[in-house]
């Protein structure tokens, strides 16, 4: 089913998930600046538990998704576009499980167990066994590529908004439909 706009769980969902990445990243950020100790353990605690949330949220998104109705490719959309615009969300899908689980998988080969705000501990079930490194690598890669995907997802959104003039933005912001409409 089409219509002009995402379904409001969806709506909620997706806004909620983006608030939870770019706290996720920013909390890691700001850990970075601080030497060991409780303000460092607190920070990557904390965004360790964004990190979670966001895959806890994916499962409710994709059905979300799936059941709800979904608007398709804007009007005079070359069918080029339409597939990109796909590939780009899968895409994003595919970071916002394979991100948090590297996370995982770094506290999983930490030197000691990991606490996440005293709510959980991961223990370091596969310390010493040299992964470590590598693992904390690739979970940097990922974040990096979820940054450079994130960017060139808003450029496509102010691109709509601005350049073609069309109601892509408006349909995961239902507000500017409604002052465009009057
Ligand atoms: C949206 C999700 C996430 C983002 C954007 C994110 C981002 C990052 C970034 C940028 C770093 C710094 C990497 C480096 O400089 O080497 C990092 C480190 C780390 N992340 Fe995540 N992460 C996410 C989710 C998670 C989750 C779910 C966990 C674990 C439950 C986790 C555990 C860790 C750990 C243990 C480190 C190393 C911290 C340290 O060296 O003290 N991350 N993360
Ligand atoms: C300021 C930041 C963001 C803006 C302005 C924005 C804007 C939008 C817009 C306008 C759409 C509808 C596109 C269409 O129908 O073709 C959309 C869809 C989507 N966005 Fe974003 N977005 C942002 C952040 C994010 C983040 C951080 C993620 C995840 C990493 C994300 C993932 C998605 C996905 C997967 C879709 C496809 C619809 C769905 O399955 O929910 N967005 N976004």
């Amino acid at each position: 089913m089409t219509q002009a706009r995402y379904s409001l769980p969806s709506i909620v969902l997706h806004w909620t998930m983006a608030l939870a990445i770019l706290l996720a990243w920013a909390g890691v950020q700001m850990a970075e600046m601080l030497p060991r100790g409780a303000g460092r353990a607190f920070l990557v605690g904390t965004h360790a538990l964004f990190g979670l949330g966001v895959l806890a949220l994916l499962l409710p998104r994709i059905l979300a998704r799936l059941l709800g109705p979904s608007p398709g490719a804007a009007e005079g959309t070359p069918d080029w576009e339409a597939r990109l615009a796909l590939a780009a969300h899968l895409l994003l899908y595919a970071l916002m499980v394979a991100l948090p689980l590297s996370g995982v998988a770094t506290a999983l080969t930490g030197r000691a167990p990991f606490d996440v705000l005293g709510l959980l501990t991961i223990p370091n079930a596969f310390a010493g066994t040299g992964l470590r490194r590598t693992v904390k690598e690739v979970h940097e890669l990922l974040a990096n590529a979820m940054l450079a995907a994130v960017a060139l997802h808003v450029a496509a959104t102010l691109w709509h908004a601005f350049v073609r003039r069309d109601d892509v933005a408006a349909r995961m912001m239902p507000r500017l439909g409604r002052r465009a409409t009057g």
